[in-house]
C-alpha cells in the first residue's frame, strides 16, 4: 500500500500526540497528581451509605468549637440541599462530592469557585462579607441540564 509522504509526516504527528496525552497520564498517576482543593477520595457508588454524604447528613452542620462545615452533594442537576443559609463574616467550610460526573462550582460575586470531581471530596473554606441571596451554579458542562444546574445560598447577618 502506497502512503503519501506527507500523509505519514501527519500520521507520525499524530501519533506522537497520542502517546504525549497518554505519557501525560500515566506520569500523573504516578507521582500522584490530585485535582486542586480535592483533599481525599471518596467512591462514589456508596456515597449514600458513607456516613458524611449520606442524605441525613447533608447540609450545615456548626462543629463543637463553632466552626461552621456544609456538607453538599453535587449531581445531575443540583447541589443538594437545594437552599442552606449560612452567617456573614464567618469562615466556612463547604465540602462536596459528585454522585456522577464532573461539576463545577462557582458563586457569582464570591472567590468562590472549584471543581468537583467524581471520586473526590472538594473542599473550600470562604467567608461571605455581605448579607444576601447567592446562587451557586455550576461551571462544568455536565449535560442537558447543566444550564438549570444552581442552587440558592443565603447569608445572614
Ligand atoms: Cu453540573 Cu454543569
Amino acid at each position: 500500500m502506497h502512503i503519501d509522504p506527507l500523509e505519514k509526516k501527519w500520521l507520525y504527528i499524530a501519533l506522537g500526540m497520542v502517546a504525549l496525552f497518554l505519557g501525560s497520564i500515566f506520569i500523573s498517576l504516578a507521582v500522584g497528581i490530585k485535582p486542586p482543593s480535592n483533599v481525599e477520595t471518596i467512591d462514589p457508588a456508596r456515597l449514600h451509605l458513607s456516613e458524611e454524604f449520606a442524605e441525613d447528613n447533608l447540609g450545615v452542620h456548626i462543629q463543637p468549637d463553632g466552626r461552621i462545615t456544609v456538607i453538599m452533594v453535587a449531581g445531575r442537576y443540583g447541589f443538594f440541599p437545594r437552599h442552606i443559609t449560612v452567617p456573614a463574616d464567618t469562615p466556612i467550610t463547604f465540602r462536596w462530592a459528585s454522585i456522577d460526573v464532573l461539576h463545577g462550582v462557582h458563586m457569582p460575586m464570591t472567590n468562590m469557585s472549584t471543581m468537583v470531581v467524581p471520586g473526590y471530596v472538594a473542599e473550600v473554606t470562604t467567608t461571605f462579607p455581605k448579607p444576601g441571596d447567592y446562587p451557586m451554579l455550576c461551571n462544568e458542562y455536565c449535560g442537558l441540564g447543566h444550564d438549570y444546574m444552581w442552587s440558592k445560598v443565603t447569608v445572614v447577618a
